[in-house]
């Protein structure tokens, strides 16, 4: 051991935390907006439809969208011995909304990374199939922590077909290969017309490519909407999009 390196104690507790939890599926992409929020949230939900057990961390933690996403307003989890998550639409949940409810919550360095320990130390997940991570944009604290801390992590990508996104993708992808993070693949979101930039992005970097979610005019009005969001583009075009 490195004997200049402090150790948060609660690292340790983490990995029993996380036992019964088969495949731990972090939603990134580098770039804002591409639609990271709404990928994991539906995902979790046309998984859980499937009958999969399925939990939804929003890792979000200055920006939470899950919520929003999935129409859910809750207070403090029940805990005991830890937090047990709320169960919605079939979907185990944890977001930093449940503690914060509506207040803007900043955070600097270290108290992003105590916010990730503290929730993955304490939150009692069960058994799971699938644990989606609604990871926030960037290469941040809150990125590179969940990649140091949790090992089994795969990334599923997201990007869309705007060169400033495009570029962003791919430093990413160096990155999360450097980092030897396993990639799932990288998915379209918003795809418009004839556009290929983001399969010829997941060609060139020897990454799956995930298919097109089209870009959905009336996503706003089913966001909240549970039963709007499973007629929606994007829930179809998610419902294969894991492999085993
Ligand atoms: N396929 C789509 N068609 C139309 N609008 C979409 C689509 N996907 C996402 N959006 C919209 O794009 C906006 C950004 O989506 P979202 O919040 O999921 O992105 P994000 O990557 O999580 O953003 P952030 O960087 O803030 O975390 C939202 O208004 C969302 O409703
Ligand atoms: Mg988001």
């Amino acid at each position: 051991m490195n004997p200049g390196k402090s150790i948060d104690p609660r690292s340790f507790a983490i990995d029993d935390r996380l036992t019964g939890v088969s495949r731990i599926v972090g939603v990134s992409g580098s770039k804002g907006g591409v639609g990271r929020s709404v990928v994991s949230s539906t995902l979790a939900l046309a998984l859980a439809d499937q009958g999969k057990r399925v939990g939804l961390f929003d890792l979000d933690f200055t920006s939470p969208s899950d919520h929003v996403v999935l129409g859910v307003r809750r207070g403090f989890p029940d805990e005991e011995f830890g937090i047990d998550p709320h169960v919605v639409h079939g979907i185990h949940m944890v977001s930093v909304a449940f503690f914060t409810g509506d207040t803007a919550v900043p955070l600097r360095g270290d108290a992003a990374t105590s916010t990730l320990l503290e929730l993955l130390a304490i939150t009692r997940w069960g058994d799971l199939d699938v644990l989606v991570l609604d990871m926030p944009p960037g290469l941040g604290d809150t990125n590179l922590d969940v990649i140091q801390l949790l090992p089994r992590l795969e990334l599923l990508l997201v990007g869309n077909g705007s060169r400033v996104v495009i570029d962003s993708v791919r430093r990413a992808l160096d990155l999360f290969t450097e980092l030897h993070v396993p990639t799932i693949g990288l998915l379209e979101n918003m795809h418009r017309g004839n556009e290929r930039a983001v399969e010829l992005l997941a060609v060139a970097a020897g990454v799956p490519f995930l298919g097109s979610i089209p870009y959905d005019q009336d996503l706003e009005d089913a966001l909240g909407d549970v039963d709007r969001l499973r007629s929606s583009a994007v829930y179809s075009a998610l419902e294969n999009v894991l492999p085993a």
